[in-house]
């Protein structure tokens, strides 16, 4: 197969920034995807309903002539967010899910939740109200090893929190490792788990072998290989609990390259070439659409998108920039240190 027309695609995770950096990346989202779920981790943080509505326009504002994209508006929680202001949020259709960040675990999250308690009387109205939370689902206790900050989430956190309040919807975004993907799939409902491009592509050697890369550091930082093999199998098994969340996440390039780089890896740009690539290779080319373009809009409960896009397979490779420039400063953009050959036609 060389030729492949999809819907069009969304993104379930994504980091847009403000200003000059917002501007220097949204065409690079708008040029493909329909949608996006906006991160809320700002300086300061998106709070409340009112800082997203003002955020939102921010983004519209900024969207190239021309592109149709919508993005829907997340809220920080913390624990001194409102119920009656989320709920609000949520009624006037303007909030498509609350975040969840355990305080510290990554870029802007030192206002995140340190004690779930604290949080309780929103997280029971969300379920009440059917408003998904997703999460950043790593413990930050510095007895942890990095490499298990998930598995320990899951099991301290996650897992007592679902029983807790299981009529709660909860996306575990940035799925990482086998022991996520386990627990989604083993989950009754109420769970789903997003996928980035770059944790299907690279492995923690990526990041380490050969000198350190800071292109390739990213929370969750990316595991072993067999971690990236279980994500490979599950993002194209066609599996509706799993779907794409790019978490592309630009820091200008001083931020990265130095003694205390940011994390955050930039794929908007080529996420729908290395993701055809990656489905190609997995023999899973029919599944594209359904991890793109079908099981986010339908977990959010959201109708998939009525256009479509064509990519097709080139005899040549096709090349991206190694960076972008944006009004902030250079941006890297992601190098899955393969050639690509599919195009977004
Ligand atoms: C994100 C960022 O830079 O905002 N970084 C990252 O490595 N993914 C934050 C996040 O989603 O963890
Ligand atoms: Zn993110």
């Amino acid at each position: 197969m060389s030729d492949l027309v999809i819907r069009r695609p969304d993104d379930w995770h994504l980091h847009l920034r403000d200003g000059a950096m917002l501007e220097g990346v949204i065409g690079d989202t708008s040029r493909h995807f329909a949608r996006a779920i906006i991160m809320p981790n700002l300086v300061p943080p998106v709070v409340t309903t009112a800082d997203a509505d003002a955020y939102r326009e921010r983004i519209v504002k900024a969207i190239p002539g021309g592109d149709r994209f919508e993005p829907l508006m997340t809220l920080y929680l913390t624990e001194h967010t409102e119920a009656d202001d989320v709920a609000r949020g949520k009624e006037s259709g303007l909030i498509t899910a609350v975040k969840l960040y355990p305080a510290g675990a990554t870029t802007n999250s030192h206002g995140g939740v340190r004690d779930l308690d604290k949080v309780m009387p929103v997280l029971e109205r969300m379920a009440k109200i059917g408003l998904p939370l997703c999460v950043h689902g790593e413990v930050t206790t510095p007895e942890v090893d990095i490499f298990d900050r998930e598995a320990v989430f899951i099991e301290t956190v996650l897992d007592p929190l679902r029983q807790r309040l299981p009529e709660l919807k909860v996306t575990m975004e940035h799925v990482t490792t086998k022991d996520g993907i386990d627990y989604i799939r083993s989950s009754s409902g109420n769970l789903a788990g997003s996928i980035t491009t770059h944790h299907l592509i690279i492995n923690r050697n990526a990041i380490l072998v050969g000198g350190i890369k800071p292109h390739y550091y990213c929370l969750p930082v990316a595991k072993r290989e067999s971690h990236r093999l279980a994500l490979r199998a599950a993002a194209t098994s066609g599996d509706a609990r799993f779907f794409l969340g790019t978490d592309s996440a630009p820091h200008v390039d001083p931020l990265k390259e130095c003694a205390c780089g940011c994390a955050g890896i930039y794929t908007s740009i080529n996420t729908m070439s290395c993701l055809a690539h990656v489905f190609e290779e997995e023999g899973a080319l029919d599944r594209l659409e359904a991890f793109a373009s079908l099981n986010g809009p339908a977990w959010y409960g959201l109708a998939p998108n009525e256009e479509t896009i064509r990519l097709i397979k080139r005899a040549e490779p096709v090349t991206f920039p190694a960076k972008i420039e944006t009004g902030a400063g250079p941006v890297t953009v992601f190098d899955p240190m393969f050639p690509l050959y599919w195009d977004v036609a």
